[in-house]
Protein backbone atom coordinates (compact mmCIF):
# COMPACT_ATOMS: atom_id res chain seq x y z
CA UNK A 1 0.00 0.00 0.00
CA UNK A 2 1.12 3.23 -0.67
CA UNK A 3 -0.32 6.48 1.28
CA UNK A 4 -0.44 10.09 -0.01
CA UNK A 5 -1.64 13.23 1.91
CA UNK A 6 -3.79 15.73 0.84
CA UNK A 7 -2.57 19.00 3.30
CA UNK A 8 -5.17 21.47 4.10
CA UNK A 9 -4.65 21.72 7.53
CA UNK A 10 -7.51 20.24 10.02
CA UNK A 11 -8.70 18.96 6.79
CA UNK A 12 -6.29 16.89 5.64
CA UNK A 13 -6.67 13.25 4.32
CA UNK A 14 -4.82 10.41 3.73
CA UNK A 15 -5.41 8.47 0.23
CA UNK A 16 -4.21 5.22 0.63
CA UNK A 17 -3.37 3.11 -3.19
CA UNK A 18 -2.89 -0.32 -3.31
CA UNK A 19 -4.46 -3.91 -4.31
CA UNK A 20 -7.40 -5.55 -1.45
CA UNK A 21 -7.79 -2.55 0.68
CA UNK A 22 -11.38 -2.75 -0.17
CA UNK A 23 -12.25 -5.04 2.92
CA UNK A 24 -9.40 -3.70 5.09
CA UNK A 25 -11.48 -2.61 8.64
CA UNK A 26 -8.27 -0.84 9.78
CA UNK A 27 -8.01 1.59 6.93
CA UNK A 28 -11.99 3.04 7.87
CA UNK A 29 -11.75 3.12 11.36
CA UNK A 30 -9.93 5.74 12.23
CA UNK A 31 -12.40 8.15 9.84
CA UNK A 32 -15.89 6.51 11.30
CA UNK A 33 -17.52 9.02 13.08
CA UNK A 34 -19.66 6.63 14.74
CA UNK A 35 -21.85 3.41 14.72
CA UNK A 36 -23.95 4.41 12.14
CA UNK A 37 -22.65 4.11 8.14
CA UNK A 38 -24.25 4.76 4.77
CA UNK A 39 -23.17 3.05 2.03
CA UNK A 40 -23.87 4.80 -1.22
CA UNK A 41 -23.15 2.89 -4.69
CA UNK A 42 -24.97 1.87 -7.52
CA UNK A 43 -26.54 -1.32 -9.48
CA UNK A 44 -23.80 -2.18 -11.18
CA UNK A 45 -20.98 -1.97 -8.19
CA UNK A 46 -22.87 -3.21 -5.42
CA UNK A 47 -23.08 -7.18 -6.18
CA UNK A 48 -19.52 -6.70 -7.71
CA UNK A 49 -17.63 -5.34 -4.20
CA UNK A 50 -20.44 -4.45 -1.48
CA UNK A 51 -20.05 -7.25 1.00
CA UNK A 52 -16.57 -7.09 0.74
CA UNK A 53 -16.60 -3.47 2.04
CA UNK A 54 -19.11 -4.56 4.23
CA UNK A 55 -16.67 -7.26 5.49
CA UNK A 56 -14.68 -4.54 7.01
CA UNK A 57 -17.78 -2.69 9.05
CA UNK A 58 -18.84 -5.28 11.18
CA UNK A 59 -19.48 -4.07 14.78
CA UNK A 60 -21.37 -0.84 12.81
CA UNK A 61 -24.92 -0.21 11.96
CA UNK A 62 -24.66 -0.70 8.07
CA UNK A 63 -27.30 0.67 5.58
CA UNK A 64 -26.79 0.95 1.79
CA UNK A 65 -28.85 2.98 -0.78
CA UNK A 66 -28.24 1.29 -4.48
CA UNK A 67 -28.78 4.25 -6.87
CA UNK A 68 -29.17 3.20 -11.19
CA UNK A 69 -26.32 3.36 -12.61
CA UNK A 70 -25.33 6.17 -15.46
CA UNK A 71 -24.80 10.37 -15.53
CA UNK A 72 -28.05 10.15 -16.61
CA UNK A 73 -29.04 9.51 -12.56
CA UNK A 74 -26.49 12.28 -11.44
CA UNK A 75 -29.74 14.53 -11.06
CA UNK A 76 -30.98 16.50 -8.01
CA UNK A 77 -34.07 13.94 -7.85
CA UNK A 78 -32.08 10.83 -7.64
CA UNK A 79 -29.45 12.44 -5.39
CA UNK A 80 -32.58 12.85 -2.89
CA UNK A 81 -33.09 9.24 -2.36
CA UNK A 82 -30.19 9.43 -0.19
CA UNK A 83 -31.40 11.22 2.28
CA UNK A 84 -34.72 9.25 2.35
CA UNK A 85 -32.93 6.75 3.40
CA UNK A 86 -30.43 8.36 6.09
CA UNK A 87 -33.68 9.87 7.80
CA UNK A 88 -36.05 6.65 7.88
CA UNK A 89 -32.96 4.52 9.22
CA UNK A 90 -32.95 7.99 11.80
CA UNK A 91 -29.11 8.33 11.38
CA UNK A 92 -28.08 11.03 13.08
CA UNK A 93 -25.06 13.47 12.67
CA UNK A 94 -22.43 11.10 13.77
CA UNK A 95 -22.79 8.90 10.77
CA UNK A 96 -20.22 8.11 8.67
CA UNK A 97 -21.49 7.85 4.45
CA UNK A 98 -19.11 5.93 2.29
CA UNK A 99 -18.95 6.13 -1.20
CA UNK A 100 -17.98 2.67 -3.27
CA UNK A 101 -18.00 3.36 -6.88
CA UNK A 102 -17.25 5.89 -10.01
CA UNK A 103 -17.08 9.29 -9.82
CA UNK A 104 -21.32 9.47 -10.23
CA UNK A 105 -21.51 7.32 -7.15
CA UNK A 106 -18.83 9.59 -5.39
CA UNK A 107 -19.58 13.63 -6.38
CA UNK A 108 -23.28 12.44 -5.38
CA UNK A 109 -22.76 10.89 -2.12
CA UNK A 110 -20.08 13.58 -1.04
CA UNK A 111 -22.66 16.36 -1.71
CA UNK A 112 -25.19 14.75 0.09
CA UNK A 113 -22.02 14.06 3.10
CA UNK A 114 -21.95 17.84 2.81
CA UNK A 115 -25.78 18.08 3.52
CA UNK A 116 -27.40 16.01 5.48
CA UNK A 117 -27.60 17.71 8.88
CA UNK A 118 -25.41 20.87 7.18
CA UNK A 119 -22.07 18.13 7.04
CA UNK A 120 -21.50 14.34 8.34
CA UNK A 121 -18.23 12.57 7.92
CA UNK A 122 -17.32 11.04 4.70
CA UNK A 123 -15.05 8.44 2.82
CA UNK A 124 -14.37 7.79 -0.71
CA UNK A 125 -13.81 4.50 -2.14
CA UNK A 126 -13.56 4.91 -5.80
CA UNK A 127 -13.78 1.77 -7.84
CA UNK A 128 -12.75 3.73 -11.45
CA UNK A 129 -9.49 4.56 -12.84
CA UNK A 130 -11.13 8.04 -13.05
CA UNK A 131 -12.26 7.98 -9.41
CA UNK A 132 -9.08 6.96 -8.20
CA UNK A 133 -6.94 9.04 -10.33
CA UNK A 134 -9.13 12.07 -9.85
CA UNK A 135 -13.02 12.82 -8.89
CA UNK A 136 -12.51 11.04 -5.51
CA UNK A 137 -9.44 13.45 -4.64
CA UNK A 138 -10.03 17.18 -3.47
CA UNK A 139 -14.01 17.68 -2.35
CA UNK A 140 -15.69 18.68 -5.31
CA UNK A 141 -18.98 17.20 -4.93
CA UNK A 142 -22.04 17.43 -6.79
CA UNK A 143 -25.00 16.62 -9.19
CA UNK A 144 -25.82 17.52 -13.20
CA UNK A 145 -28.67 20.18 -14.33
CA UNK A 146 -30.51 19.85 -17.43
CA UNK A 147 -28.91 23.31 -18.53
CA UNK A 148 -25.26 22.30 -17.40
CA UNK A 149 -22.55 20.01 -16.02
CA UNK A 150 -21.88 19.36 -12.34
CA UNK A 151 -23.69 23.39 -11.53
CA UNK A 152 -25.07 21.92 -8.33
CA UNK A 153 -23.07 21.23 -5.79
CA UNK A 154 -20.37 22.16 -3.10
CA UNK A 155 -16.59 21.77 -1.70
CA UNK A 156 -16.71 18.96 0.54
CA UNK A 157 -13.24 17.08 1.58
CA UNK A 158 -13.58 13.22 2.41
CA UNK A 159 -12.03 11.82 5.66
CA UNK A 160 -10.37 9.33 3.66
CA UNK A 161 -9.75 8.29 0.37
CA UNK A 162 -9.26 4.46 0.33
CA UNK A 163 -8.33 3.33 -3.84
CA UNK A 164 -8.31 -0.43 -3.73
CA UNK A 165 -6.10 -1.20 -7.25
CA UNK A 166 -7.93 -4.97 -7.70
CA UNK A 167 -11.08 -3.23 -8.50
CA UNK A 168 -10.45 -2.14 -11.67
CA UNK A 169 -10.08 -5.73 -12.64
CA UNK A 170 -13.74 -5.75 -13.23
CA UNK A 171 -14.04 -2.38 -15.20
CA UNK A 172 -14.69 -2.37 -18.93
CA UNK A 173 -12.18 -1.19 -21.21
CA UNK A 174 -14.22 2.02 -22.50
CA UNK A 175 -14.22 3.20 -18.84
CA UNK A 176 -10.32 2.17 -18.50
CA UNK A 177 -9.64 4.40 -21.14
CA UNK A 178 -12.06 6.90 -19.82
CA UNK A 179 -9.91 7.37 -17.09
CA UNK A 180 -6.69 7.35 -18.74
CA UNK A 181 -8.19 10.68 -19.98
CA UNK A 182 -8.00 12.40 -16.96
CA UNK A 183 -4.66 10.60 -16.24
CA UNK A 184 -3.33 12.13 -19.36
CA UNK A 185 -4.57 15.63 -17.76
CA UNK A 186 -2.38 16.20 -15.55
CA UNK A 187 1.26 15.07 -17.90
CA UNK A 188 -0.15 17.95 -20.03
CA UNK A 189 -0.74 20.53 -17.34
CA UNK A 190 1.98 19.77 -14.92
CA UNK A 191 4.27 16.82 -16.17
CA UNK A 192 6.20 16.71 -19.14
CA UNK A 193 8.37 13.34 -18.40
CA UNK A 194 5.23 11.47 -16.70
CA UNK A 195 3.64 12.49 -20.32
CA UNK A 196 6.38 10.71 -21.62
CA UNK A 197 6.25 8.25 -19.08
CA UNK A 198 2.71 7.86 -20.06
CA UNK A 199 3.06 7.22 -24.01
CA UNK A 200 5.81 4.57 -23.40
CA UNK A 201 3.72 2.64 -20.73
CA UNK A 202 0.45 3.16 -22.53
CA UNK A 203 0.26 -0.59 -23.61
CA UNK A 204 1.24 -1.71 -20.46
CA UNK A 205 -1.56 0.33 -18.94
CA UNK A 206 -4.27 -0.80 -21.23
CA UNK A 207 -3.31 -4.48 -20.48
CA UNK A 208 -3.80 -3.51 -16.89
CA UNK A 209 -0.29 -4.38 -15.84
CA UNK A 210 -0.15 -4.05 -11.97
CA UNK A 211 3.00 -1.87 -11.62
CA UNK A 212 1.85 0.30 -14.29
CA UNK A 213 -1.36 1.13 -12.93
CA UNK A 214 0.42 1.33 -9.65
CA UNK A 215 2.33 4.28 -10.80
CA UNK A 216 -0.43 6.07 -13.05
CA UNK A 217 -2.45 6.23 -9.90
CA UNK A 218 -0.36 7.08 -7.72
CA UNK A 219 1.79 10.15 -9.97
CA UNK A 220 -1.92 11.42 -10.41
CA UNK A 221 -2.58 11.55 -7.03
CA UNK A 222 0.13 13.26 -6.12
CA UNK A 223 -0.06 16.26 -8.77
CA UNK A 224 -3.98 16.37 -7.77
CA UNK A 225 -3.24 16.81 -3.68
CA UNK A 226 -0.53 19.27 -4.42
CA UNK A 227 -3.10 21.34 -6.58
CA UNK A 228 -5.96 20.97 -4.61
CA UNK A 229 -3.43 21.96 -1.06
CA UNK A 230 -2.66 25.25 -3.15
CA UNK A 231 -5.95 26.19 -3.81
CA UNK A 232 -8.75 23.89 -2.59
CA UNK A 233 -11.84 26.32 -3.81
CA UNK A 234 -10.36 26.97 -7.25
CA UNK A 235 -9.37 30.93 -6.65
CA UNK A 236 -6.40 30.35 -9.38
CA UNK A 237 -4.54 27.06 -9.99
CA UNK A 238 -6.69 24.53 -9.67
CA UNK A 239 -8.98 25.66 -12.48
CA UNK A 240 -5.87 24.13 -14.62
CA UNK A 241 -7.42 20.79 -13.53
CA UNK A 242 -10.33 21.79 -16.18
CA UNK A 243 -8.03 21.28 -19.57
CA UNK A 244 -9.89 19.83 -21.95
CA UNK A 245 -13.31 20.50 -19.54
CA UNK A 246 -15.16 23.08 -21.00
CA UNK A 247 -15.12 21.55 -24.63
CA UNK A 248 -15.32 18.06 -22.88
CA UNK A 249 -18.84 19.35 -20.57
CA UNK A 250 -20.39 21.02 -23.70
CA UNK A 251 -20.23 17.24 -25.25
CA UNK A 252 -21.53 15.75 -22.54
CA UNK A 253 -24.22 18.30 -21.97
CA UNK A 254 -24.97 19.14 -25.66
CA UNK A 255 -25.34 15.26 -26.75
CA UNK A 256 -26.99 14.00 -23.25
CA UNK A 257 -25.67 13.14 -20.26
CA UNK A 258 -24.68 9.27 -20.26
CA UNK A 259 -24.18 8.89 -24.40
CA UNK A 260 -20.37 10.47 -24.52
CA UNK A 261 -18.18 9.06 -20.89
CA UNK A 262 -16.87 12.23 -19.14
CA UNK A 263 -13.28 10.93 -20.04
CA UNK A 264 -14.48 10.28 -23.69
CA UNK A 265 -15.28 13.99 -23.68
CA UNK A 266 -12.36 15.48 -22.08
CA UNK A 267 -9.99 13.34 -24.42
CA UNK A 268 -11.57 15.43 -27.68
CA UNK A 269 -11.86 18.48 -25.31
CA UNK A 270 -7.97 18.47 -24.56
CA UNK A 271 -7.47 17.90 -28.77
CA UNK A 272 -9.53 21.09 -29.22
CA UNK A 273 -7.55 22.88 -26.53
CA UNK A 274 -4.47 21.69 -28.36
CA UNK A 275 -5.75 22.44 -31.51
CA UNK A 276 -6.26 26.57 -29.71
CA UNK A 277 -3.29 26.79 -27.92
CA UNK A 278 -1.34 26.45 -31.43
CA UNK A 279 -3.74 28.82 -33.01
CA UNK A 280 -2.32 31.05 -30.38
CA UNK A 281 1.27 30.35 -31.17
CA UNK A 282 1.27 28.44 -27.92
CA UNK A 283 2.26 24.67 -29.72
CA UNK A 284 3.70 23.65 -32.87
CA UNK A 285 2.07 21.34 -35.49
CA UNK A 286 4.21 18.92 -34.08
CA UNK A 287 2.71 19.00 -30.45
CA UNK A 288 -0.89 19.32 -31.45
CA UNK A 289 -0.19 16.11 -33.74
CA UNK A 290 1.73 14.13 -30.53
CA UNK A 291 -1.36 15.07 -28.49
CA UNK A 292 -3.82 13.53 -30.68
CA UNK A 293 -1.80 10.45 -30.74
CA UNK A 294 -1.40 9.89 -27.26
CA UNK A 295 -4.89 10.46 -26.75
CA UNK A 296 -5.82 8.11 -29.95
CA UNK A 297 -3.39 6.01 -28.28
CA UNK A 298 -5.71 5.52 -25.46
CA UNK A 299 -8.69 4.17 -27.43
CA UNK A 300 -9.74 7.50 -26.96
CA UNK A 301 -12.30 9.57 -29.79
CA UNK A 302 -10.69 12.69 -31.29
CA UNK A 303 -13.19 14.55 -32.98
CA UNK A 304 -16.74 16.24 -31.12
CA UNK A 305 -19.95 14.51 -32.17
CA UNK A 306 -20.09 15.78 -35.96
CA UNK A 307 -23.97 17.46 -35.43
CA UNK A 308 -22.52 19.98 -32.36
CA UNK A 309 -22.07 22.95 -34.34
CA UNK A 310 -20.11 25.92 -33.61
CA UNK A 311 -22.99 27.78 -32.28
CA UNK A 312 -24.44 25.36 -29.83
CA UNK A 313 -20.46 24.44 -28.78
CA UNK A 314 -20.52 28.39 -27.82
CA UNK A 315 -23.81 28.21 -26.30
CA UNK A 316 -23.53 25.31 -23.56
CA UNK A 317 -19.70 26.42 -23.21
CA UNK A 318 -21.41 29.81 -21.65
CA UNK A 319 -22.57 27.60 -19.04
CA UNK A 320 -18.97 26.67 -17.37
CA UNK A 321 -17.97 27.40 -14.09
CA UNK A 322 -15.10 29.41 -15.34
CA UNK A 323 -16.71 32.23 -16.61
CA UNK A 324 -16.39 35.13 -14.37
CA UNK A 325 -18.26 38.48 -15.33
CA UNK A 326 -19.72 36.55 -18.39
CA UNK A 327 -16.04 36.34 -19.62
CA UNK A 328 -15.39 32.75 -20.82
CA UNK A 329 -11.93 31.33 -19.63
CA UNK A 330 -10.12 28.58 -20.71
CA UNK A 331 -6.93 26.10 -19.70
CA UNK A 332 -4.69 26.13 -22.72
CA UNK A 333 -1.08 24.98 -23.21
CA UNK A 334 1.87 27.33 -23.08
CA UNK A 335 3.77 23.84 -23.88
CA UNK A 336 3.21 20.26 -23.57
CA UNK A 337 3.55 20.03 -19.66
CA UNK A 338 2.97 23.88 -19.43
CA UNK A 339 -0.88 24.78 -18.80
CA UNK A 340 -2.55 28.44 -18.43
CA UNK A 341 -5.73 29.67 -17.59
CA UNK A 342 -6.42 32.83 -20.06
CA UNK A 343 -10.00 34.71 -21.05
CA UNK A 344 -7.85 36.69 -23.75
CA UNK A 345 -8.64 34.24 -26.68
CA UNK A 346 -9.90 36.23 -30.03
CA UNK A 347 -13.23 34.78 -30.62
CA UNK A 348 -12.47 34.27 -34.16
CA UNK A 349 -9.84 31.93 -33.38
CA UNK A 350 -11.89 30.05 -30.66
CA UNK A 351 -14.82 29.63 -33.76
CA UNK A 352 -11.96 28.47 -36.05
CA UNK A 353 -11.21 25.23 -33.35
CA UNK A 354 -15.03 24.84 -33.06
CA UNK A 355 -15.72 25.14 -36.41
P1 LIG B 1 -19.09 6.34 -13.40
O1 LIG B 1 -19.16 6.67 -11.97
O2 LIG B 1 -20.32 6.45 -14.22
O3 LIG B 1 -18.49 4.87 -13.54
C1 LIG B 1 -18.30 4.33 -14.81
C2 LIG B 1 -19.00 2.98 -14.98
O4 LIG B 1 -18.23 1.96 -14.36
C3 LIG B 1 -20.37 2.90 -14.34
O5 LIG B 1 -21.20 2.11 -15.15
C4 LIG B 1 -20.10 2.18 -13.01
O6 LIG B 1 -21.22 1.52 -12.50
C5 LIG B 1 -19.04 1.20 -13.44
N1 LIG B 1 -18.12 0.73 -12.43
C6 LIG B 1 -17.59 1.42 -11.40
N2 LIG B 1 -16.64 0.67 -10.80
C7 LIG B 1 -16.59 -0.49 -11.45
C8 LIG B 1 -15.79 -1.66 -11.31
N3 LIG B 1 -14.80 -1.72 -10.43
N4 LIG B 1 -16.01 -2.69 -12.14
C9 LIG B 1 -16.98 -2.61 -13.10
N5 LIG B 1 -17.75 -1.54 -13.31
C10 LIG B 1 -17.54 -0.49 -12.48
O7 LIG B 1 -17.99 7.24 -14.15
P2 LIG B 1 -16.54 7.73 -13.75
O8 LIG B 1 -15.80 7.80 -15.02
O9 LIG B 1 -15.99 6.95 -12.63
O10 LIG B 1 -16.82 9.19 -13.20
C11 LIG B 1 -17.35 10.21 -14.04
C12 LIG B 1 -18.01 11.24 -13.16
O11 LIG B 1 -17.04 11.83 -12.31
C13 LIG B 1 -18.64 12.38 -13.95
O12 LIG B 1 -19.90 12.67 -13.43
C14 LIG B 1 -17.69 13.55 -13.70
O13 LIG B 1 -18.34 14.79 -13.77
C15 LIG B 1 -17.19 13.24 -12.33
N6 LIG B 1 -15.89 13.82 -12.02
C16 LIG B 1 -15.76 14.49 -10.85
C17 LIG B 1 -14.55 15.02 -10.48
C18 LIG B 1 -14.40 15.69 -9.14
O14 LIG B 1 -13.35 16.32 -8.91
N7 LIG B 1 -15.36 15.56 -8.26
C19 LIG B 1 -13.43 14.88 -11.32
C20 LIG B 1 -13.58 14.18 -12.52
C21 LIG B 1 -14.82 13.65 -12.85
N1 LIG C 1 -11.63 17.61 -11.48
C1 LIG C 1 -11.26 18.97 -11.32
C2 LIG C 1 -10.98 19.36 -9.91
O1 LIG C 1 -11.04 18.57 -9.00
O2 LIG C 1 -10.70 20.51 -9.66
Amino acid sequence: MHTLRVDLESRSYPIHIGSGLLSDATLYRPHLAGAQVMIITNETVAPLYLKALRSALTGHVVHEVILPDGEQYKTLDVWQRIFDALLAARFSRDCTVIALGGGVVGDMAGFAAACYQRGVAFIQVPTTLLAQVDSSVGGKTGVNHSLGKNMIGAFYQPRAVIADTATLATLPQRELSAGLAEVLKYGFIRDAEFLHWLEMQMPALLAREPAALAHAIRRSCEVKAEIVAADEHEAGQRALLNFGHTFGHAIETGSGYGNWLHGEAVGVGMCMAANLSARLGWLTATDVARTRQIIAAAELPLEPPSDLSAERFLELMAVDKKVLNGQLRLVLLRQLGTAVVTGEVAPEMLRATLS
